[in-house]
């Protein structure tokens, strides 16, 4: 979907009776591995797309925000001093504006427009754009003095707490951080990050969308990472050094199998085996191994499927399709599981057939076509006036 800048700001004028003064763009992200190792203060290695959410805005001189969202058909009205608690998605901006409060900032009320072209609810990092490109808006329109790293920390804040999904940092990160033409090396014990070139003339991004959408996703994924929590305290009851699973290596394994309960078990050794394949993916990317990153995406998919059971049938039919497709390196689903979508690597030439041949299986095996992009790589949250 090509985003139409000049249809949303006669949009924004048909709403609000005068034109936008500010535009935010806070891009979706792609993590190319380590699936819930975020939370478990290990490494990922995301990028931000091209697909964005867009904030069109204008100050107002009372303390209200009036807020349309073309993708929900929504509009909403809510005081901008964070006393108003919403629901449903409107939490985000409301936990935004309490969490600013708390802190102990002030802002004026708004009007604000949110469109954009990336697809909200399939595991593109939708959530984390919503809360970084509302708080950039509200950061460039009180010149407030919050930092890159306090606006990261307050949207996972507000995620965890005032939404409710216990998720890790990395999708905030990587939308505030985001860099074209490199993937972002994050460790997220201490944030500490490096960017590593992606050249986009040897590798494709293809997303596939399984189309399933559950209403448990964020229960289910609380569900995982309290059990990574739990097994964590259990460890520590014999090593008290070990404050995640981050702090244990493959050599720990045959040891931990002796005490640990099956299941959590195998979750531990899925956020084990899969913090060194982020570690080798990452030196993959940077000798330009595309076939060493095709298969650890690969193992990924495996451990994920097997080992952290949050997949599902749709997305390891394309998993299985993808991989029998010339021209692919290696695939995995990403985001939380359970739907969402499954990231394919390709030579880029390959892209095209990849999408045909995949559809039209997909399509085969469960009567509808699932959706399917392509996306390049992108730079993080921007802001600008408009003249
Ligand atoms: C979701 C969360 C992230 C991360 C991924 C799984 O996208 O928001 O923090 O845990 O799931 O890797």
């Amino acid at each position: 979907m090509e985003y139409d800048l000049r249809q949303n700001v006669v949009r924004f004028e048909r709403t609000f009776d005068r034109g936008p003064e500010l535009l935010v763009e806070a891009p979706g992200r792609v993590n190319l591995i380590g699936g819930s190792t975020d939370y478990n203060e290990g490494l990922v290695l995301p990028v931000a797309i091209d697909r964005r959410t867009m904030f069109l805005s204008h100050r107002r001189e009372d303390e209200r925000l009036n807020v349309y969202s073309t993708g929900l058909s929504c509009s909403a009205t809510m005081v901008t001093t964070g006393d108003e608690m919403a629901q449903g998605w409107l939490r985000y901006l409301s936990g935004i504006l309490a969490e600013l409060s708390r802190r102990g900032y002030r802002v004026s009320g708004l009007d604000l427009l949110i469109s954009g072209d990336l697809p909200i609810g399939a595991g593109l990092g939708s959530s984390a754009a919503l809360e970084v490109g509302f708080l950039c808006t509200l950061r460039h329109l009180n010149g407030l003095d919050i930092s890159d790293e306090e606006m990261i920390t307050t949207c996972h804040r507000v995620e965890n707490e005032f939404v409710g999904m216990k998720c890790g940092i990395m999708d905030q990160f990587v939308s505030t951080r985001g860099k074209e033409k490199n993937a972002i090396l994050l460790d997220c014990r201490d944030m500490s990050y490096e960017y590593i070139d992606l050249d986009e003339e040897l590798l494709t991004l293809v997303l596939f969308d399984s189309g399933v959408k559950r209403e448990l996703i964020r229960s289910d994924y609380n569900t995982r990472r309290s059990e990574c929590f739990s097994s964590t305290d259990e460890i520590r009851t014999e090593r008290a050094e070990v404050r995640a699973l981050r702090d244990l290596t493959l050599e720990d394994l045959p040891w931990l199998e002796t005490f640990l309960e099956p299941t959590k078990f195998r979750r531990c050794r899925h956020i084990i085996t899969e913090i060194d394949r982020v570690r080798l993916a990452g030196e993959a990317l940077g000798s330009k191994d595309m076939t060493r990153l095709g298969e650890l995406l690969r193992s990924s998919h495996i451990s994920l499927r097997d080992d952290f059971e949050v997949s599902c049938e749709e997305l390891d039919h394309l998993f299985s399709v993808a991989l029998d497709q010339d021209g692919v390196y290696g695939a995995r689903l990403i985001g939380a599981g359970f739907g969402g979508n499954l990231l394919t690597l390709c030579q880029p030439d390959r892209a095209t057939n990849v999408i045909t041949e995949v559809s039209d299986s997909y399509r085969g095996r469960f009567g509808s076509t699932p959706g399917a992009i392509t996306c390049c790589t992108a730079n993080g949250v921007s802001a600008g006036w408009i003249e």
